[in-house]
């Protein structure tokens, strides 16, 4: 399976940290932000990787990972998203790279304590579909919403008012290669971007999405708050570890 991490964006919400670098390239403890989910791929045995980066400084990410050889690798793909359109329009980038293989797809501000290479086996055998991977959390309207009705996931609501339940969807999304069929027929939401929710939603609408529940401590590092949360997590006990 091949590997994508979604690193687009402007990062406002960072501003004015992000003013002169790309979000992806802050600190997170000792190691700029892109190193965990490279990292989290890379734990979970994928190591054909695409990097989809935006804005003003992506050139700085090829000077600081290159071809990957501080993480073992032998290659690493850049390709370059214009403006901010969704994280699904970002995806959308990596059908060429994705010669309809399955894929794992990654955001580049989800940092994860432990590993996904169980739900990753597991999707190996699934023969077509998605898997999201969810997350009990105290504040769940900040994310995707997974609505579970006798263990499966009936619907998933972006950032509701009211959610349905506790558990976030994580920024871990694995599709099979119909993803960018789908990509195709997505309209943008209110927010102006075509939604990774969206995306989901077609795949629980045909009955092909299971789900993972996820080991360990997880978070996104998208404001203030959850950038200095989640740089005290990994500084008191370190993240992507494999045996948790
Ligand atoms: O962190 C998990 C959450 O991520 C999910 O629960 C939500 O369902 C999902 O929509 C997303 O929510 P956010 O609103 O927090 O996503 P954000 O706009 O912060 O984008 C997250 C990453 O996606 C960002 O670090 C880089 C990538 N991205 C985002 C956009 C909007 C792109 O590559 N291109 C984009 O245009």
């Amino acid at each position: 399976m091949k590997g994508i991490i979604l690193a687009g964006g402007l990062g406002t919400r960072l501003s004015p940290l992000t003013k002169i670098t790309n979000k992806h390239l802050l600190p997170i403890y000792d190691k700029p932000m892109i190193y965990y989910p490279l990292q989290t791929l890379i734990n979970a045995g994928i190591d054909d990787i695409l990097i989809v980066t935006g804005g003003n400084h992506a050139g700085d990410f090829l000077r600081l990972l290159g071809n990957g050889k501080e993480f073992g690798l032998k290659h690493l793909n850049y390709t370059y998203q214009e403006g901010e359109g969704g994280i699904a329009q970002a995806l959308a980038l990596a059908e060429h790279f994705s010669d309809y293989e399955k894929i794992v797809v990654i955001l580049g501000d989800n940092i994860i304590e432990g590993s996904v290479i169980c739900a990753v086996k597991d999707f190996k055998k699934q023969k077509e579909g998605a898997k999201v991977i969810l997350k009990e959390v105290p504040d769940p309207q900040r994310f995707g919403v997974a609505e579970i009705v006798d263990g499966r996931v009936m619907g998933i609501e972006e950032k509701p008012e009211a959610p349905k339940s506790k558990y976030a969807v994580i920024g871990i999304y694995m599709y099979d290669s119909r993803v960018f069929d789908i990509i195709r027929t997505l309209k943008p939401s209110g927010r102006g971007e075509l939604e990774i929710t969206d995306v989901s939603n077609a795949y629980i609408r045909e009955g092909t999405m299971t789900h993972h529940f996820l080991e360990g401590w997880w978070s996104d590092a998208g404001t203030f708050e959850s950038l200095h949360r989640v740089s005290n997590l990994v500084a008191q006990g370190g993240a992507n570890k494999k045996d948790l």
